[in-house]
């Protein structure tokens, strides 16, 4: 598919966290305990984050997100020697109280006014997916909120994506999935749905199999081809 051929689907779909919902901003905060290990705080936490839901998937021993999210937050701060308990009332609230990426307010609304479907699919728990949808005031805009919590399993298996063609109904013609995470774009092409990477973070693009992907810089950008 082309970019401009977006505007034909009818199910919008989007992963959350770091698609929708920032997952930043709060180094200054940090910094104060954290000092020069500020940097390497976030980033191990964050990418033991995304492991633990991969091998937890491995080895069939889900965990909601929030643990996941607690466990590799309190390695990270072993491995850094920080013992601060403060750094989980800073760290833990970009999920549990998330900001909105720019544009995606306006983007949603686009949508909602073009009479297109619009769901969150996400690795978040349902409390994470429902406040953050409701502090950011998107809940006008969003028709289906979509957790792995409810079958016990991460992205990118399959079944998370197949949950999405089923609670929508919806044939993968009719549906795109936009993601910023490329493994999630990775999984999703792959199993068959066409997908949007937003690569707003100006990555380059992993070795992995990719399906059918467009790509485009923003969720701005997306706005533009309605
Ligand atoms: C999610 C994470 C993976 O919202 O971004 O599913």
């Amino acid at each position: 598919m082309n970019i401009q051929d977006i505007s034909n689907k009818n199910y919008f779909v989007f992963d959350a966290f770091g698609t929708l919902f920032k997952t930043s901003e709060v180094k200054a905060e940090l910094t104060k305990i954290a000092g020069e290990k500020t940097d390497n705080l976030i980033n191990v936490w964050r990418s033991k984050q995304l492991q633990y839901t991969w091998l937890r998937n491995e080895m069939n021993r889900y965990q909601p997100f929030s643990v996941v999210t607690k466990d590799a937050l309190d390695y990270s701060m072993r491995l850094n020697g920080i013992t601060d308990e403060k750094v989980f009332d800073i760290l833990l609230p970009l999920y549990d109280t998330p900001q909105l990426i720019d544009g995606a307010k306006d983007l949603l609304k686009i949508l909602k006014d073009n009479g297109k479907t619009v769901a969150i699919l996400s690795n978040g728990t349902c409390a994470m997916l429902n406040n953050g949808v409701q502090l950011t005031g998107i809940q006008y805009y969003v028709d289906h909120i979509l957790s792995v919590n409810d079958i016990g399993i991460y992205k990118p298996q399959p079944a998370v994506y197949q949950m999405a063609l089923d609670t929508l109904e919806a044939t993968v013609e009719e549906l795109i999935f936009f993601s910023s995470n490329q493994w999630d774009v990775s999984g999703a092409s792959v199993f068959g749905l066409d997908a949007c990477w937003i690569n707003q973070y100006g990555e380059t693009k992993e070795g992995l199999p990719f399906g059918t992907v467009v790509e485009t810089g923003s969720l701005r950008e997306v706005s533009e081809y309605f």
